[in-house]
């Protein structure tokens, strides 16, 4: 046995996760009409020792989409196959929540038969796009009028409903890596004059009612959001990151949101502050780390009271019993780049478990 902190249970208002292993939510790119299916049942039962696993991006309207092969959370054949993914899970004794995804300006009209994605404002920006024909480079978006803000945030409560059908544990809202919860957020992609943009109040107004439609229907204890400061991907940019990013915890906060799942890579570059902690000490939820961990970096993270849980990405695609690797202390299976977005079984579900 071990006595590893990371190995030990996580007791929340709603829950009792059995260690402190999380699995982040990782795009597999498997599901060509958009709908969950056997073998995604198969590849997230195999990874249910997790304490938590948050799915995939999973996109909460045919707007929302800008990603090849993801599946989607908002048509009953969508909610069926999440089924199968749930109860397969649950079967495994795991517990499951689907990332709520809303991809905006990072998204390519060939998703949306040549009309532009939405954004806060019609900002130029430099990012590429995973289309079915390969990356392409972003174009400018469109900015979304009231109406559609108020529509989109319908969305997330919807599809958070349909998560619920679909008998998910809770949801995480994604508002990291520069999709859209994100780019109303951060000043740089934001230009809004209206009640979305200016101020910091203004730009987290979205994240806040996103994440407020998803307590609507689940409660703030069985709700995560996602929020990555430190990470420019889709060209991202704040003139005060710590600010906004702070503002924006000290929301959730009031909100009681059961988790907040923070990115930043465990090794900054020299200069760069660490705003985790800033993050921790505003936080009295389940404080999830997230980016780079290994099994020394998680359990110190934990021992020191940085965090409650580590969410592991790559780590799990290629070891789906990783808790158990964590606590015998094995050398870890490397995975496979080339099959992280393509390829069926190969590099998804046949990564083999220890035993
Ligand atoms: C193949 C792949 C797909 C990913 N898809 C998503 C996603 O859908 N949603 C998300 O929030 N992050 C996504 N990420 C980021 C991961 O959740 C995680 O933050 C990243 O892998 C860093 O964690 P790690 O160092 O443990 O791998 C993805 C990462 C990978 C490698």
């Amino acid at each position: 046995m071990t006595d590893l902190k990371l190995l030990s249970p996580l007791k929340t208002d709603a829950f009792e996760f059995k260690n402190r292993v999380f699995m982040a939510p990782m795009s597999r790119s498997r599901s060509p009409d958009r709908v969950a299916n056997e073998l995604t049942a198969r590849y997230y039962a195999q990874r249910a020792t997790a304490g938590l696993i948050i799915t995939e991006g999973t996109q909460i309207s045919e707007q929302a989409i800008g990603w090849t092969n993801s599946p989607g959370i908002y048509t009953d054949d969508q909610i069926e196959g999440w089924r199968k993914v749930t109860q397969a899970v649950h079967e495994a004794d795991g517990l499951i929540f689907a990332q709520l995804w809303h991809t905006g300006r990072a998204s390519h009209p060939d998703f949306h038969g040549g009309a532009l994605p939405v954004a806060p404002s019609a900002v130029p920006f430099d990012s590429q796009v995973f289309t079915p024909e390969g990356p392409k480079p972003a174009v400018t978006p469109r900015a979304m009028t009231l109406e559609e803000i108020q529509s989109t945030i319908q969305d997330y409560e919807t599809a958070a409903r349909a998560a619920k059908d679909a008998g998910f544990d809770g949801v995480e809202v994604h508002g990291a890596n520069g999709f859209l919860p994100a780019q109303f957020l951060e000043n740089g992609p934001n230009k809004r004059t209206d009640a979305y943009g200016g101020p910091v109040e203004n730009r987290a107004r979205f994240l806040l009612e996103a994440t407020d439609a998803a307590i609507r229907v689940f409660g703030p204890s069985r709700v995560s959001v996602r929020l990555s400061p430190r990470i420019p991907y889709n060209d991202m940019g704040d003139s005060d990151l710590e600010g906004t990013y702070m503002f924006a915890v000290e929301a959730l906060e009031a909100r009681k949101v059961g988790i907040l799942h923070f990115m930043e890579p465990v090794q900054l570059p020299d200069g760069l502050k660490l705003l985790a902690p800033e993050a921790r000490k505003r936080f009295t939820g389940q404080f999830i780390v997230n980016v780079g961990y290994d099994r020394e970096t998680a359990e110190q993270a934990i021992a020191t009271g940085l965090a409650d849980a580590v969410a592991f990405g790559t780590l799990f695609i290629s070891n789906p019993d990783l808790p158990e690797r964590f606590r015998r202390d094995v050398a870890l299976a490397p995975s496979d780049p080339a099959t992280h977005y393509v390829g069926g079984e190969q590099g998804y579900t046949d990564y083999p478990p220890l035993d």
